[in-house]
């Protein structure tokens, strides 16, 4: 059986990492059917495309999206990562954004689990005299007891198939309206899981922790924004960026999830063949996960944690990893 997956390299680094995802997984003897869709800053440049509506329908008879990064930095900020990547999460409904980090070295071993669908990138706000000395803007944050409950079911899932322990992590103090929806949703939802022990940190605690004492932390839950931040340091303190993988999901399954490496399109290093394409390997592993493939998945996970096949060069890591998962 195939798989039949939407491959998008994007731009900068995207698809030279995409490149060595997909040499992994077909190491394994994964099957893919790959159908190879050019969008990103590149292609807007060319002919003015960003995401068709027409597009997304075409993606939802897929069974996963494997991104490479997306954006340049010679576009608008926000033209291509809000007409691309968060058209893609909302049309898709992808409502978790799924960051798992391990570094032995460190006694990471973490899941962070970012509702991907609202807060402050919902879109909601706007701007008043705009250029003028009395402009206005305004950038709210959406929180819905929908978007925030499931979010949280599915951390709390997860934390009963891990260690059992889930934190939340917000900024109740400050944020008091979005705050206590999150706060009030995360204790009902506990006493539905008492097996699960939970935790509270605020946000800007939770980044001294994460260089601290990490290894306190089994799952995380968290809104939109600070699951973004929260996670570029989570990258930092488990091996590098490079190494950090994601999964925007769709737990319901009522189209494709969309698997992408947490880092950007890094466009100062692109063409020279030195990203470390870890990162979108190990969202390829968390790809097959998704797709029932859990033996391969499983083997690239081992196979990435072993500091031998850190070598130089993007290939060439790619090259190391695909041989021995093969
Ligand atoms: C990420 C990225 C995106 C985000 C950007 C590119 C819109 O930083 O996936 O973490 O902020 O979600
Ligand atoms: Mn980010």
């Amino acid at each position: 059986m195939s798989h039949r997956i939407g491959i998008i390299g994007g731009d900068g680094i995207g698809p030279e990492v995409i490149a060595e995802g997909l040499k992994v997984i077909s190491a394994t003897g994964v099957k893919l059917e790959t159908i190879t869709y050019d969008l990103g800053g590149a292609r807007y440049g060319r002919d003015g495309t960003v995401l068709p509506d027409e597009v997304i329908e075409e993606w939802r008879d897929l069974d996963a999206l494997y991104l490479g990064a997306v954006g340049t930095p010679e576009l608008p900020p926000g033209l291509i990562e809000r007409g691309l990547l968060l058209k893609m999460r909302f049309a898709l409904d992808l409502y978790v954004n799924l960051r798992p980090f391990t570094y032995e070295e460190n006694n990471i071993d973490f899941s962070v689990v970012r509702e991907n669908t609202e807060g402050s990138y919902a879109g909601e706000g706007g701007v008043l005299r705009q250029g003028t000395a009395n402009e206005i803007a305004t950038q709210g944050s959406v929180n819905t007891r929908m978007g925030v409950e499931r979010c949280i079911r599915f951390a709390f899932d997860l934390a009963a198939r891990r260690r059992g322990h889930l934190t939340l992590v917000h900024k109740t103090n400050v944020l008091t309206f979005a705050g206590d929806l999150w706060e009030r949703t995360f204790n009902e939802v506990a006493d539905e899981y008492p097996e699960v022990e939970t935790a509270y940190n605020h946000v800007d605690a939770a980044c001294i922790y994460f260089v601290q004492s990490p290894e306190q932390y089994d799952v995380i839950v968290t809104d939109n924004l600070f699951g973004d931040i929260l996670t570029d340091l989570g990258g930092a303190i488990s091996g590098g960026i490079g190494m950090a993988a994601s999964a925007n999901l769709n737990p319901s399954r009522t189209g494709p999830s969309m698997f992408e490496p947490v880092h950007g399109s890094a466009p100062d290093i692109a063409g020279q063949g030195v990203a470390n394409p870890t990162a979108a390997i190990l969202s390829g592993a968390m790809m097959l996960d998704f797709l029932g493939e859990n033996h391969a998945a499983h083997r690239i996970k081992e196979v990435c944690a072993d500091p031998e096949v850190q070598v130089q060069g993007t290939a060439a890591i790619g090259d190391a990893i695909a041989e021995r998962v093969s």
